[in-house]
Parts: C-alpha cells; sequence; structure tokens
C-alpha cells in the first residue's frame, strides 16, 4: 500500500507511514480541535515538501481568513497559488450545487493529489434536506475516488455526542477516520487524536496527545492520552 506523507510531525508514525495513497480521510472533531489547522498543514506540506498539487474547498472560513491564519503558522500559500500548484475555491453560495462540477474541474486544472473539503458538515448550511445532503456527501466522495485524490474531508461534531460525524454518512464514505478530541480532565483541557479506522491497513490502537503551537500540530507517538469519554 503506498502511503502519503501528512507530513503532520508523529501522525504519519501512528498510521503506519501516512495515509494510504487515494484514500478518502474523514477528519472529525467538536470546534476547535484544529481540524482546518491540520487540513492546512496537510495541504503546504504536501506541496512544498512532497510535491503534490492541491486543492482546498472550505465551506466554513472564507478562503482569506484560513490563509492568513496558517500564514502565522508560517505557512504561506500565496506563492503555492501563484506557482499553479495550489487552489483554493471559491464557490457560490447561491449556485451550491454546481460546487462540485467546479470542485473536479479545478482539481483537473491544478492536477491535484490532495484534496481538502472544510467541512462537509457546513455543506448543511446551504443543504436544507438531510437526504439531499447525504446524497451530496455521497456523490462528492464518488468524484474524488473517480479522480484518484487523496483528501481529507472534515466533519464538525457536537459536543457532548458520541458519533463521529454529523449527517452519520460521512464515516461510511470515507477509508479512514481520524478523530480529534479536545476533552476536561478534572480542570485542564487537552488533546488527543485517535486512529479511528484505516480501511485495509493496521494502525495504532491508542489515543495520542496532541499539541497545537507555533509550528501547527504536533502528534506524540510514543504516549498515551487519558481523556474523559
Ligand atoms: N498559535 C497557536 N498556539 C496554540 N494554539 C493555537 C494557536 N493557533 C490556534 N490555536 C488553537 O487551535 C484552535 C483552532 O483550530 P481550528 O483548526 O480552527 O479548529 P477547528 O477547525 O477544528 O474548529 C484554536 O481554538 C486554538 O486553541
Ligand atoms: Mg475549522
Amino acid at each position: 500500500m503506498e502511503r502519503v506523507k501528512t507530513g503532520v510531525p508523529g501522525l504519519d508514525e501512528i498510521m503506519m507511514g501516512g495515509i494510504p495513497k487515494s484514500h478518502q480521510t474523514l477528519i472529525t472533531g467538536t470546534s476547535g480541535t484544529g481540524k482546518t489547522m491540520f487540513c492546512c498543514q496537510y495541504i503546504y506540506n504536501g506541496v512544498k515538501k512532497f510535491n503534490d498539487n492541491a486543492v482546498y474547498l472550505s465551506f466554513e472560513e472564507p478562503a482569506d481568513s484560513i490563509a492568513e491564519n496558517a500564514k502565522s503558522f508560517g505557512w504561506d500559500f500565496k506563492p503555492l497559488e501563484k506557482s499553479g500548484k495550489f487552489s483554493f475555491i471559491r464557490y457560490d453560495p447561491y449556485h451550491i450545487e454546481d460546487v462540485f462540477d467546479i470542485l473536479e474541474s479545478t482539481i483537473r486544472q491544478v492536477k491535484a493529489t490532495r484534496v481538502v473539503v472544510d467541512s462537509v458538515s457546513a455543506l448543511g448550511l446551504h443543504i436544507k434536506d438531510e437526504a439531499e445532503l447525504r446524497r451530496m456527501i455521497f456523490n462528492l466522495s464518488v468524484i474524488l475516488r473517480k479522480l484518484g485524490c487523496t483528501s481529507m474531508l472534515v466533519s464538525e461534531i457536537l459536543p457532548g455526542t458520541n458519533s463521529l460525524s454529523r449527517y452519520g454518512v460521512e464515516e461510511f464514505v470515507t477509508d479512514s477516520v481520524v478523530v480529534l478530541y479536545y476533552e476536561r480532565l478534572q480542570s485542564t483541557f487537552s488533546r488527543a487524536i485517535q486512529i479511528w479506522k484505516i480501511r485495509g491497513s493496521a494502525h495504532s490502537q491508542k489515543l495520542h496527545p496532541y499539541k497545537i503551537d507555533s509550528n501547527g500540530i504536533t502528534v506524540y507517538p510514543k504516549e498515551e492520552a487519558f481523556i474523559k469519554r
């Protein structure tokens, strides 16, 4: 199985070398767990260090705000966009049904092999009918699979729920699931990451601590996290 390195220190180690190539990975967690940051790190490293081209589709924050935050971690997307190796997708919320056509044509144009959709939950802001929304999430996965992209789909879950995703379909259409926790143990909140599944591969079964600082996300593959679940 060919692996794609995330470039997140420690993470590739608990995923046995990285994400299987062409897999779709669900990044799930409550708000503030670092999902957007994780996706930026994955994309930036991909283009800068691993010579992949990439596309970022955001249904949440505007591209400019993502780019500005990323810059504070030293990840400057502007030159990557200029070089044609990377593209943020700006979609029209009034023609949301066209977004996957735009996604497909942008991926082809950029020749992207890494793709982020952040978040599929926020698609629900535009698509009110849940059956329609589920169908769209499924279609999204069909397109990414057809194009062979190694993709991250973000799902934002509500605090206090035990489900892996917002709409209950995201974890079925994806090959792998990574869960980010931000939980309280007594008076301290701590961060932990878990590889829930990787289709066709072994992976760490443990809950590992991770930190967020000025370098972005770092996972501690040798340590175990203890959080209240
Ligand atoms: N420079 C930094 N140092 C430490 N933590 C940071 C820094 N910048 C952001 N964070 C943390 O990252 C979180 C935001 O991550 P983000 O990727 O936007 O989360 P999500 O997309 O899961 O909602 C913030 O809530 C904050 O706790
Ligand atoms: Mg986010």
